[in-house]
C-alpha cells in the first residue's frame, strides 16, 4: 500500500500514535514514493526513532532495526558465517563426498547468519529498515552502507550476489555527534527534527498522557519552554516532557506549584550543574515554595 498524498501520510502517522510536523509528513511521503532513504537528524529525544516505528505501523510493514555503536562491523550488520554449525557439519560429514562438495555445502544459505541489513534486503515482504544512530559508527561503515543503499544488493564472496527482492523504506537517524559524509547525505532525503512548537508538543504530551488535565499539561509545556531557553548541558526533550507528565499524573499533582517543581525537576534535567541553574532561574520565577501546613 503506497500512500497517495502527504495528507494521507500525516493522518496515517497520527493513527499510528505519532504526530508529525509538516516536513515530517512530506519527507515520509516522498520516501515511501521515491524509495529514497531518509536521514533524520536532531537532538536526542525528539522522535527520530519513533518515526521509523510509527511508519512501520502505518505502512503495515515489519520494522528491521540496526542499532549502531562504535566498532560495529559488517559481521554484525550484514551477515556472518555460522562457524559452529559449519564445524558440526564437517565433523558429522560423510567424508567420502569430498572436500569440494562439503565446501559448497557449508558455504550455502543454511549456514549463513543474517544480520539486520541482510534481513531487510532478503525479506520477501517489504520492510521498514531503521539504521539508528549512524553517527556512532565510523566512516568505513558509512561507505559500506552507501553501496547497499544505492544498489540494494549485497555480494557474498562464497555465495554471489543477493539482490533485494523488495524495496525497504529506509530511515537513518543521527544525533549529530559527528558530521556525516557528503556522499551519504547526497543519497538521502533529509529531515531535521527539533524541539517542537509549544502547541505541537502539548498535543504530543496529551497523546501520551490523555488523563493529565489540560491546564497542567499547558503549564508543563510552558515551564519546559523556559528551561530550554537556559544554557544547559542537556535541555529537556520531548521524551522528558512525556516522562514528567506521567510522573505528575502518578503523583496526582493538581498544579505545578514551586514545591512540586522542586521535587520533580530532576525528571527533566539530568546534570548536576543544570539542576542548579534550573533551580535558580526557573524555581525563582515560579515563586517561593509554600510553607508546609502544620
Ligand atoms: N511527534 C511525536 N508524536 C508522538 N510521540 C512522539 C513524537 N516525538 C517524540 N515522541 C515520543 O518521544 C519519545 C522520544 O522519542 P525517540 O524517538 O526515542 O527520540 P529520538 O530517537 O529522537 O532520541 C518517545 O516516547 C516518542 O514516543
Ligand atoms: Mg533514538
Amino acid at each position: 500500500m503506497a500512500p497517495s498524498s502527504v495528507d494521507d501520510v500525516a493522518a496515517g502517522l497520527r493513527d499510528a500514535g505519532y504526530l508529525p510536523g509538516d516536513s515530517t509528513a512530506l519527507v515520509s511521503f516522498l520516501a515511501a514514493r521515491l524509495g529514497k532513504p531518509v536521514l533524520v537528524e536532531g537532538p536526542a529525544g525528539v522522535g527520530k526513532t519513533e518515526l521509523a516505528k510509527a511508519l512501520a505501523r502505518y505502512l503495515d510493514r515489519r520494522l528491521v532495526r540496526l542499532q549502531c555503536y562504535e566498532g560495529l562491523d559488517e559481521a554484525k550488520a550484514l551477515y556472518e558465517w555460522n562457524y559452529r554449525k559449519q564445524l558440526l557439519r564437517i565433523q558429522a560429514g560423510e567424508h567420502d563426498a569430498g572436500w569440494d562438495t562439503l565446501q559448497d555445502d557449508i558455504f550455502g544459505e543454511a549456514f549463513l547468519l543474517e544480520r539486520p541489513l541482510m534481513t531487510a534486503i532478503a525479506s520477501p515482504d517489504p520492510v521498514v529498515l531503521l539504521i539508528d544512530e549512524i553517527d556512532k559508527t565510523d566512516q568505513e561503515f558509512e561507505a559500506m552502507l552507501l553501496e547497499l543503499l544505492s544498489d540494494f544488493q549485497i555480494t557474498i564472496p562464497e555465495l554471489g550476489r543477493v539482490e533485494a527482492r523488495t524495496h525497504p523504506v529506509v530511515l537513518l537517524t543521527s544525533n549529530n555527534t559527528r558530521e556525516l559524509t557528503e556522499a551519504l547525505k547526497r543519497r538521502c532525503l533529509y529531515l531535521w527534527l527539533d524541539y517542537p512548537e509549544a502547541e505541537q508538543e502539548l498535543e504530543i504530551v496529551r497523546l501520551h498522557t490523555p488523563e493529565l488535565p489540560e491546564t497542567i499539561a499547558r503549564r508543563l509545556i510552558e515551564i519546559v519552554g523556559m528551561v530550554r531557553e537556559l544554557d544547559l548541558k542537556k535541555p529537556p526533550s520531548i521524551a522528558e516532557s512525556i516522562d514528567w507528565a506521567r510522573a505528575l499524573l502518578l503523583l496526582g499533582a493538581d498544579d505545578i506549584s514551586p514545591e512540586v517543581f522542586r521535587q520533580t525537576m530532576s525528571i527533566i534535567v539530568k546534570h548536576r550543574t543544570d539542576l542548579d541553574t534550573v533551580a535558580e532561574r526557573v524555581g525563582v520565577r515560579l515563586g517561593p515554595a509554600a510553607p508546609r501546613a502544620a
